[in-house]
């Protein structure tokens, strides 16, 4: 359960390994995404493994690091890698991560995951951006939390600035973004071809195993909140789609590439009006 006194334990060890200037956003990188961000200077690169509250252990295709530096003008702190609700049934897993953003000076946080896709004109390799999600899950990271902030209000989860950012940077690369609602489903195991026939029907355009927890958390501290994803698959029983992680691996290696350029122009041009 969480303790609430991770955060300030994890800025403690932060100045005592050099932490030196406060950040100006924090990006979350999932499965395979680990180096969508290139040429982090004056880098701190710390291992989740050394942080209290943080996702300890491994899970093959997360690279578990906490590196904070420089991109161009901005400073930026990159979690790579995540836990998710699967792996440890709390879905408050990312929590401490997420308040040592808030504590290190970030606005914003853009997380980045894989997902699969329901819609045919999605298919792996495609990029898309969240608007909205669907969380029917039962699972919420709020839970046990006390006092009136817990309401958090999730009508605009998703800041439709940040969100306008990346779509022209996205546009200045020349690489497709797409628009959807992303539906949580708890995993680990896939979803079954009548699940995703259920979320078909509900307004989902893909399904996925994170973001959700992560931005109500974000959005219970106010951070901005965007989320770019890659299709690694189409979802389970689409055109016969057998979804694999060894699948969402390889896929999500792919679209790193393109994400890199998203972000790369992202960063650069985010201090712009
Ligand atoms: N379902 C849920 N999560 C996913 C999938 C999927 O098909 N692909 C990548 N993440």
């Amino acid at each position: 359960m969480y303790s609430g006194q991770d955060p300030e334990r994890v800025m403690e060890l932060l100045r005592d390994r050099g932490l030196e200037a406060s950040i100006d956003i924090g990006i979350v990188t999932g499965t395979g995404l680990a180096t969508i961000v290139k040429e982090v200077e004056n880098a701190l690169e710390i291992p989740y493994d050394d942080l209290p509250g943080f996702p300890q252990g491994f899970v093959s295709g997360h690279a578990r690091r906490l590196v904070i530096g420089n991109v161009g003008r901005l400073r930026v702190a990159l979690l790579q890698g995540r836990s998710h609700y699967y792996e440890t049934g709390d879905a408050q897993a990312m929590r401490t991560p997420i308040e040592v953003l808030l504590r290190l000076g970030a606005h914003s946080v853009v997380l980045t995951s894989s997902v699969g896709s329901i819609k045919p004109n999605m298919r792996a390799g495609a990029l898309t951006i969240v608007t909205d999600h669907i969380n029917l899950s039962g699972v919420n990271p709020l839970h046990h939390e006390q006092g009136d902030a817990r309401f958090v209000p999730m009508t605009d989860a998703y800041d439709v600035t940040l969100r306008h950012r990346l779509k022209r940077a996205a546009a200045s690369q020349g690489v497709a973004l797409h628009d959807s609602i992303y539906m949580f489903m708890p995993g680990p195991s896939f979803e079954t071809p009548a699940e995703i026939r259920a979320a078909a029907l509900l307004g989902a355009d893909v399904v996925g195993m994170s973001v959700v927890p992560e931005t109500v958390i974000a959005r219970r501290y106010g951070l901005k909140v965007a989320a770019l994803c890659a299709v690694t698959n189409l979802g389970a029983g689409l055109e016969g789609a057998v979804p694999s992680h060894n699948e969402t691996k390889r896929m999500a290696a792919t679209a790193a590439i393109s994400l890199r350029r998203i972000f790369d122009t992202f960063i650069r041009t985010l201090d712009e009006p």
